[in-house]
């Protein structure tokens, strides 16, 4: 592999979520989210894991930004606690909540690093849970309100802003399969809930422009691209089905004012509640597309479904040719380069900034407290070197985040899956960059991935 040169200006960074690395769950007035309700309530997380404390970044914020400075990064994904702003979703906004985040915001400023906030990363207030939650249409004002509300106060010193983060897997994974908070499992919460955070997406949108019209919004979306197991048609037509279903149930709707096909035959509107001039409130022309992406699909047809009719290989987390990280996804760095690319060809060469791409592996600290993660390393350099080929041949690409800048709690698995470029020690707190931290800071120091060895060596 020769050197690969990334365009002026590219932006290196790292994602983190509120409730995944703040703690501080009760502090400052915030109110109680549906993930500190889902998290307190026994079984639902794996070994009783809470996001309670985590890695206390509500604390210790300045240590983390810290770790990114020594990693030479210029770009900080990390998502706002709707709870702290407001802590049961409606009403007056908490100073306390809003100067935490300033206090964030300002020293990433100082430290020459770009906030890169998003307004949701799936921690709803309990309160609006019990009022009915995402499935509930009085939802989508809540939201706009609460965002206005947040880049009213913050604003000034932001101009990039993320409305959601990955609406697929918190509608699926909350009331659908019920792994996730609230934890509901009923195929029409789940419709409903597709439905009513499409249009909390436009109208937190619309809300945001009027407050600042220079404002400069995107979604995170998860992303997977879609591959057909063989050549027959049926199985092509049911992956284009799937990718419908995962990649283009939100971003169709904001940026064309449509549903994607979906079923076989019609479409699931009536069943989300779909009324007239719904589809003119869901648009959101965004200026920039954020794509989460971790694995590929490899779909079949699924003859004996008469709706989508797909079948996703291995529960949708890839196929078998690659080598498997931790959690079992595999690792194939084309589906990056290829999602790009199907984005820029589908969607007119949008903007596209890369908000998420990792992978968890346990990997710790030697007697030297050296972590050597030479498979994250490796994962990481095929992806990148796939972004770099999607802008070879066209793409707009911006900017690539990493998940994560710390190991954190990872949802339902709890402490137990590790996506940190630095890894944490959940008992002390401590935080010691990985070797793959080190390399991804050389990366983001030359804009260029290398292929010298050098960098796998921990300094
Ligand atoms: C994504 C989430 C993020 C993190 C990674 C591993 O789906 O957006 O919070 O959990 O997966």
């Amino acid at each position: 592999m020769s050197r690969r040169e990334f365009p002026k200006g590219f932006r290196w960074g790292t994602a983190t979520a509120a409730y995944q690395i703040e703690g501080a769950w009760q502090e400052d007035g915030k109110g109680e989210s549906i993930w500190d309700r889902f998290s307190h309530t026994p079984g639902k997380i794996k070994n009783g894991d809470t996001g309670d404390v985590a890695c206390d970044s509500y604390h210790r914020y300045r240590d983390d930004i810290a770790l990114m400075k020594a990693m030479h990064l210029n770009s900080y994904r990390f998502s706002i606690a709707w709870t702290r702003i407001q802590p049961t979703g409606r009403g007056p906004v908490n100073q306390k909540g809003v100067d935490y985040y300033r206090r964030v915001i300002d020293a990433l400023l100082d430290a020459g690093i770009r906030p890169f906030p998003t307004l949701f990363h799936w921690d709803l207030p309990q309160a609006l849970e019990e009022a009915g939650g995402w499935p509930c249409r009085d939802t989508a004002g809540r939201f706009a309100d609460y965002a206005e509300a947040v880049v009213r106060a913050l604003g000034d010193r932001v101009p990039h802003w993320m409305i959601f983060n990955e609406p697929g897997v918190f509608t699926t994974c909350g009331y659908l399969l019920g792994v996730h908070a609230p934890g509901r499992r009923s195929l029409a919460d789940f419709l409903h809930a597709v439905h009513v955070v499409n249009l909390a997406h436009g109208e937190a949108y619309r809300a945001i422009r009027a407050t600042k019209p220079d404002a400069i919004l995107g979604t995170a979306f998860s992303m997977s691209h879609c591959e057909p197991t063989s050549h027959r048609e049926a199985d092509v037509a049911a992956a284009e089905r799937w990718h419908g279903f995962v990649n283009d149930l939100y971003l169709r709707p904001a940026l064309r004012g449509e549903y994607p096909r979906i079923y076989r035959e019609g479409s699931p509107e009536s069943e989300m509640d779909v009324r007239p001039g719904d589809l003119e409130r869901v648009r959101a022309p965004l200026d920039f597309i954020g794509v989460n992406l971790y694995f590929r699909t490899l779909v079949s047809d699924d003859p004996s479904d008469s709706k989508i009719g797909a079948l996703p290989l291995n529960g949708g987390f890839g196929g078998n040719d690659g080598p498997k990280t931790e959690f079992g996804w595999e690792v194939w760095p084309d589906a990056l380069h290829d999602m790009i690319l199907r984005l820029t060809r589908e969607y007119d060469r949008p903007v596209i900034e890369v908000t998420e791409n990792g992978c968890s592996y346990s990997d710790g600290p030697d007697a030297k407290s050296m972590v050597h993660d030479e498979r994250r390393i490796e994962f990481y350099r095929g992806y990148i070197d796939g972004v770099w080929r999607a802008i070879e041949k066209g793409a707009d690409v911006r900017g690539y985040h990493a998940w994560s800048l710390m190991d954190n709690f990872e949802w339902a698995e709890g402490f137990a899956q590790r996506f940190g470029l630095t890894y944490v020690d959940f008992g002390s707190g401590r935080r010691t960059i990985k070797a793959s931290g080190r390399w991804f800071g050389q990366v983001a120091t030359e804009n260029a991935l290398n292929e010298s060895p050098e960098p796998l060596r921990t300094r």
